[in-house]
């Protein structure tokens, strides 16, 4: 790790223990499936799939786009998985070569489907609309769709899904509950023409925690998988169920201290001369900026952890550095480690707090975490 200058660190045990967790919650005959989009959540893909696979046979991986399946296929995963974004119309030959399942919510993409010749069966789950306005087809139209599916014989309607506006934003069960009654009602009409969808899912990891009749046949794991709550409000009705559940967040981002320096009062840090020092001043020169996901919002407000203290952020985050204050802190030299986001002796800092000084949430936090920078599984 002495060669690396900005990297993630991922706990194989904290993300195993979280899937094993999971496991126990939903039961054996729910199918988990990690949501792997966005680099894993920003764990790393290539580190996060494979473990993953090796650690249970029985998952299935869901990803965004095309290209991440294909890598998952590249990476050697054999288990099934599902693309939840669109697939261009023209590149559909693609997925079905590689044996990736669709979500489908489009007639177009289905028709285009039925034109080209594949090997195989294609595995569609067909996404419905139940209220929370983004990918998805009415009533109307996932009987037009499912029609057009039943008359192909290499085109399966395996699943139909849909996903919940605002699940993770409250406690309160009544806009969840609505959309699984629409949900059900469209299911139920598709069976009473015939159509008989075996694998359908409606959850996220606040919908399986909270709610257990989300579970249905199949659970789309993602941030609980990473260790992360979805939210507080998730926290709040798990404990107002007198229900708990731990989990252990999975990913640490390290850098280290490419120049100590010692600057008089009075000075200015950085672009904007934003900061001004109001003693003499010893600076700790860090190679993170806003391109490696330490956002720019965070100038002049968050802390770093440095020999197990807390080192505030002065000055503006530039592309590339930053600077830390490291004034109280006897002993830093040079390629001292930092802690961007984890622990490091009695401190933490934790995707929540970032989220907190940035105005956003943890899942756009560990996301954006520059996939170029190496994962390390530990
Ligand atoms: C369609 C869909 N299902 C499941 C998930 C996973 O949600 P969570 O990370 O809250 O478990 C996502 C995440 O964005 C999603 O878009």
């Amino acid at each position: 790790m002495k060669s690396l200058l900005n990297w993630v660190e991922i706990d194989r045990t904290a993300l195993l223990a979280n899937l094993r967790r999971f496991r126990i919650l939903a039961g054996p005959a729910v199918i988990l499936m990690p949501v792997v989009k966005s680099n894993a959540y920003g764990h790393g893909l290539a580190e996060v799939a494979p473990l993953l696979a090796a650690a249970d046979r029985a998952l299935w991986f869901g990803v965004n786009s095309l290209d991440e399946g294909l890598r998952l296929r590249a990476l050697g995963i054999r288990q099934p998985v599902l693309l939840l974004g669109h697939v261009p119309l023209s590149r559909l030959a693609e997925a079905a070569a590689a044996d990736l399942r669709l979500t489908v919510y489009n007639q177009e993409s289905v028709r285009a489907l039925l034109r080209i010749k594949t090997a195989g069966v294609v595995r569609l789950h067909l996404k419905l609309e139940t209220g929370t306005n983004r990918q998805g087809v009415d009533l109307a139209g996932a009987l037009k769709i499912a029609a057009l599916v039943s008359r192909a014989p290499r085109l399966e309607l395996e699943g139909c899904s849909t996903h919940f506006a605002n699940i993770e934003d409250t406690t309160s069960p009544v806009y969840p509950r609505s959309q699984l009654a629409r949900y059900q009602r469209i299911i139920d009409a598709l069976r009473a023409r015939g159509h008989d969808p075996k694998v359908n899912h409606v959850a996220c990891t606040a919908a399986a925690l909270v709610f257990p009749e989300t579970r249905r046949q199949l659970v789309r794991l993602g941030i609980g998988l990473y260790g992360l709550w979805p939210s507080r409000e998730t926290m709040l009705s798990l404990a107002e169920r007198g229900r708990k559940f731990a989990l252990a967040p999975a990913l640490s981002w390290k850098t280290r201290i490419v120049q100590v320096k010692a600057v008089p009062a009075g000075s200015y840090v950085g672009y904007g001369c934003t900061y001004r020092t109001t003693r003499r001043t010893k600076l700790a020169v860090l190679p993170v900026g806003y391109n490696e996901g330490y956002d720019r919002k965070l100038s002049n407000t968050a802390h770093v952890l440095i020999r197990g203290k807390r080192a505030p952020i002065r000055g503006r985050v530039c592309m590339n550095l930053c600077m830390a204050d490291v004034t109280d802190i006897p002993g830093v030299k040079l390629e001292d480690e930092v802690v961007l986001l984890g622990k490091q002796g009695k401190e933490h800092v934790s995707a929540e707090q970032l989220a907190a000084w940035i105005g956003t949430i943890n899942y756009e936090v560990v996301t954006r975490i520059n996939p170029l920078l190496p994962r390390i599984v530990v």
